[in-house]
């Protein structure tokens, strides 16, 4: 029916049949026993036609009334659109290892550490099938605090700071990023619950336009209720789905029959043939005769925009330990829907991981990220798990998983850096800098603007020496910039300088006095302020940019173990040292059968004690004696990762 405004239909001042202020014999109000018409409803439906469609009400207008009406989503510059409150770091990122499952032709799956509002703005647009994503829900700031690492805590600020209004600026640059790298025919399904939902609705409407959006789906977690004051327990989140155009793909999904419906299939599917159970019914031909066909059972039934998937609980068989961890299923349903197999799926608040497994398990291309270092190690460990035990379901039979890399954007480790062969390591540095590679001119590696620059050795220990200054002075000579325009100025980036190589640079600079065979070199240091000035400057206008383009070191491992009773061991990491300062270990991984790639002993990866600190002994039974490779991962709350292995002799 359509809908009438009161005023329009004259039925709001008639309620109770008399205008409202109109006195009928001197009395307001009907008389006893006088009879009231009904509303003439053909009037008030020819004025309701006057009324625009529903989705036109939909559709924001600019303003309403005197009042303006915003369609731009919170956060969003004319000009700049999010860059002004987020601004642009282009930072490379460092591949710190490959995973690998015997396939090195395929295209491997990515997995990023790192704010992922700055990881997406370097990844392609149009590239991914399905975003899901399950971001912190707006939900109280102890509760969002997951893993424990530092960068999850400062972002914090950035994400509490103001409000609704400040948690929705933070998300919309998100999944602004989102919708560029969308391709045309993919789904965005973002995950929230009560708190943030409705809101979160409206700027996606704006982002997305509210004619992409698919559906509201409710995730009734079938968590028992408990008695509560004031209200209903909240026991469901919701999924906004939207698609990124009309050519967005879906397809249904059959669930498993209820109890009732099994029932039902017991009773009236009671034909069986080669293509399984079936009832008969009557049909009618297109010349109106009747005739008898076969209605095969579906697998199941088409499932709804309600899914009743049991929440991640203390005996879950595929519990991580971490909370806010969503079931396998529901991820699973959602990657059935909206994309085919070989598909992308992305998930850019990985977590532990629960987004690639399901994909993986469904033979799709993955991508993903998370800020927090441990959750990148837990998803890392669980997807090399994960194709152990598919292998073992195969049993035998081949089946191909391309390999995956963990990359790192914004922190670095200096120690990986320093081993990387020497053209990797100085595209890394030049990148980092805001420089271009551009190797024409001999003895010079690139160029930021027209200086040109010169990079040092990978290894930390090689300094720069007066020879190389000298050598870089002798090429800045040579150029063209030099010869014509009178340009004297170069870059020499390094890990350290020796002193004779700064006092060689000082006396080229005196020259400028008395010579016009001078150059001005200029050296900085990696792992200085200067280094990182074009990331620095930024961080007066957003804190989060503090951290970026900086250096973490791995801890230095200590293991110990001790023999406790036959086969069984106790292992015990607390002498290991944390060398970024102020940081603290804070996850502790074990594989007791470590073999070509670390993978963790199930129940010996994110453990922790009574005091939620992790644990840094454990004990473990062998299940035999022998010989055996024992491995033991590290990380601490600053991004610093350690790997420790030995062979022990088990007895
Ligand atoms: C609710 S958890 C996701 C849980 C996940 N669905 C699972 O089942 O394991 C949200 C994750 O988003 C990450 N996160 C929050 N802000 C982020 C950001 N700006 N960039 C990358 N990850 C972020 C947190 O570290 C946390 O691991």
């Amino acid at each position: 029916m359509a809908m009438t405004k009161p005023e329009q239909a004259g039925l709001g001042d008639e309620l109770f049949g008399t205008r409202l202020g109109e006195v009928r014999n001197g009395k307001a109000g009907p008389e006893k026993g006088q009879f009231i018409p009904p509303p003439d409803v053909r009037d008030s439906d020819e004025r309701a036609d006057a009324l625009p469609e529903q989705e036109e009400f939909w559709r924001a207008p600019v303003r309403f009334g005197s009042v303006p009406v915003e369609s731009t989503p919170l956060g969003w510059d004319r000009r700049r659109g999010f860059r002004k409150l987020y601004p642009q770091v282009m930072l490379p990122t460092q591949v710190v290892e490959r995973v690998s499952f015997g396939h090195p032709e395929l295209e491997p799956n990515r997995l990023f550490w790192g704010d992922n509002l700055h990881v997406m703005r370097q990844l392609p647009s149009e590239s991914i099938d399905l975003i899901y994503i399950d971001p912190p829900f707006f939900s109280g700031k102890q509760y969002n605090v997951i893993f424990g690492d530092q960068n999850e805590l400062r972002s914090f600020t950035d994400i509490w700071d103001g409000g609704m209004p400040g948690y929705l600026v933070w998300l919309n640059a998100r999944l602004y990023e989102m919708k560029r790298l969308l391709r045309k025919s993919g789904t965005i399904c973002v995950h929230l619950d009560w708190h943030a939902s409705n809101y979160v609705k409206i700027e996606m409407d704006k982002l997305f336009g509210y004619q992409m959006f698919r559906n509201e789906i409710v995730w009734d977690y079938g968590a028992k209720a408990t008695q509560h004051k004031g209200h209903f327990q909240r026991k469901h989140d919701v999924l906004l789905v939207y698609g990124r155009s009309e050519q967005s793909k879906f397809k249904p999904v059959l669930v498993e029959y209820s109890t009732a419906t099994l029932r039902e299939r017991d009773t009236r599917y009671n034909h069986a043939d080669e293509d399984g159970p079936y009832r008969m019914t009557t049909r009618r031909a297109p010349d109106g005769s009747k005739y008898r066909a076969k209605v095969y059972l579906k697998e199941g039934v088409y499932a709804t925009d309600v899914w009743r998937i049991p929440i991640i609980n203390a005996t879950s068989k595929e519990r991580i330990g971490y909370p806010t961890q969503k079931p396998e299923a529901l991820i699973q349903r959602v990657i059935e829907a909206f994309t085919e197999e070989g598909g992308i799926v992305a998930d850019f608040f990985g977590g532990g991981g629960t987004t690639l497994v399901a994909a993986q398990r469904l033979g799709r291309r993955w991508i993903a990220c998370d800020q927090s270092r441990v959750a990148v190690a837990i998803t890392a460990d669980r997807l090399a798990n994960l194709v152990d035990q598919m292998a073992l379901e195969q049993s035998g039979k081949s089946f191909t998983v391309p390999d995956f890399i963990v990359e790192h954007w914004g922190i670095y480790e200096a120690k990986r850096l320093s081993e990387a062969p020497q053209d990797q390591f100085r595209a890394f540095v030049l990148r980092a800098f805001g420089a271009v590679i551009e190797e024409h001119d001999e003895g010079i590696h690139g160029y930021k603007g027209a200086i040109p620059i010169w990079v040092g050795e990978p290894d930390q220990k090689k300094a720069v020496t007066a020879a190389d200054v000298q050598a870089f002075a002798n090429a800045v000579r040579k150029t063209l910039r030099y010869k014509q325009d009178n340009l004297r100025d170069g870059i020499m980036l390094a890990w350290a300088f020796r002193p004779d190589a700064v006092e060689a640079a000082e006396r080229l600079r005196r020259l400028e006095r008395t010579d016009l065979n001078f150059v001005r070199l200029d050296m900085i240091r990696i792992d200085s302020a200067r280094f990182r000035e074009h990331v620095s400057a930024l961080s007066t206008q957003n804190a989060d940019y503090e951290n970026f383009l900086t250096f973490v070191q791995p801890p230095k491992m200590e293991v110990g173990f001790k023999r406790i009773s036959s086969r069984s061991y106790k292992f015990d990491v607390s002498e290991t040292l944390v060398l970024n300062p102020g940081a603290k270990i804070i996850n502790v991984q074990w594989d007791f059968d470590y073999g070509k790639r670390f993978s963790s002993t199930p129940g010996y990866s994110f453990v922790r004690g009574s005091n939620k600190e992790p644990e840094l002994q454990s004990e473990y039974e062998f299940p035999t004696n022998g010989k055996k490779r024992i491995a033991c991962k590290v990380q601490d709350d600053m991004g610093g990762e350690g790997l420790w292995t030995a062979e022990i002799e088990v007895i």
